[in-house]
């Protein structure tokens, strides 16, 4: 239980929109649960990370979806949890309260039915101490028969403004992949104030069980994650840096980042912090090994801070 704490050598502070991280690594949400599952680890220290981002919070409790709800896939998974969550209440209430905020950054994954739930979910951290709020654009619009708001870029866009209406503290659009040109998308939620972009969300997919002829996953679809989708995703951070370098919008890059130089490629693409998710779920020290190999790429390239090395992909 007890935990070591190790301070993060400097080089690798980064400013995120207005938050400033000892660490460029963030803790993808679904991830670490409300913050609480990683601490309980020995050995593991919230210094080794920038910032957490919470579980998808939605206006009312849910249970989430009938199992499985995860299943192993090759180099990947596939889950669809269904965003089971004790509702926004709760967390402000009774989770908030519980989480350490000198020790890391901790950003909400708001989640919603409707433009007036993304908005409600916002309104409620917007009055807490949480320090940055990330809009999950890939749930399904229940008014428009269920297809994801994420993968259309004006629905996209109307999220975001809703939640924008709503709070002054930074905002996260987290823009999915399930679409035709993510720039395009990227470019209409900065428009509509979104402070930075996480990139990418997981991609759908589906796995079969053959001798029953039935869907392993209980929803039947689900979000493939883990490092089956890490080349995809690095080819969306560096179409999205195209739009939002320019305009200084920050990137939460992920997608299957496992290793130190994962995370250097995705920093070089564009990405000014990197997401970690799945590869917690089997090595959840990983990131003090991340932090030291950056450090370390950085010191032989004589480079003195992440931020240089941030979109410096040679074309
Ligand atoms: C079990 C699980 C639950 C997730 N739940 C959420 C969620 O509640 N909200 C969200 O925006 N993303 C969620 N995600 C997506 C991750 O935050 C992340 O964007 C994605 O898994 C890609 O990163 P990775 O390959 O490092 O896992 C979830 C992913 C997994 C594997």
């Amino acid at each position: 239980m007890a935990v070591a704490q190790k301070s993060v050598p400097r080089p690798l502070h980064v400013d995120f929109c207005g938050l400033s991280l000892d660490s460029p690594i963030v803790l993808l949400s679904g991830c670490v649960g409300f913050g609480e599952e990683y601490t309980r680890i020995e050995g593991f220290s919230n210094r080794d990370v920038g910032a957490i981002v919470l579980k998808g919070t939605t206006r009312e409790p849910r249970l989430g979806n009938p199992p499985h709800r995860v299943c192993e896939t090759p180099a990947g998974m596939l889950n669809a949890i269904g965003l089971q969550n004790p509702g926004m209440d709760k967390v402000v209430d009774e989770i908030l309260p519980q989480l350490d905020f000198s020790e890391t950054r901790f950003i909400a994954n708001v989640c919603g039915s409707t433009i007036e739930d993304y908005a409600a979910v916002t309104r409620r951290f917007d009055d807490s101490p949480i320090d940055a709020i990330e809009i999950n654009i890939s749930c399904p619009n229940i008014k428009e028969g269920g297809v994801s708001f994420g993968n259309y870029p004006e629905m996209s866009a109307k999220v975001v403004a809703a939640c924008r209406a709503e709070t002054k503290k930074p905002i996260i659009a987290k823009l999915s992949p399930n679409q035709t040109d993510i720039r395009q998308n990227a470019r209409l939620c900065i428009e509509a104030g979104a402070d930075a972009l996480a990139v990418i969300n997981t991609i759908m997919g589906m796995a079969i069980d053959v001798e029953q002829r039935k869907p392993v996953i209980g929803n039947v679809r689900g979000g493939l994650s883990g490092p089956a989708i890490r080349p995809i995703a690095l080819l969306k951070v560096a179409q999205v840096y195209e739009v939002a370098g320019p305009k200084n919008i920050p990137i939460i890059g992920q997608g299957g980042i496992t290793t130190a130089r994962d995370a250097l490629e995705f920093i070089i693409a564009g990405a000014t912090t990197v997401g970690v998710g799945t590869a917690l779920f089997y090595e959840p020290l990983m990131c003090t090994k991340i932090n030291d190999g950056i450090a370390d790429y950085l010191k032989r390239h004589k480079m003195s801070s992440v931020s240089e090395l941030v979109g410096s992909l040679r074309l």
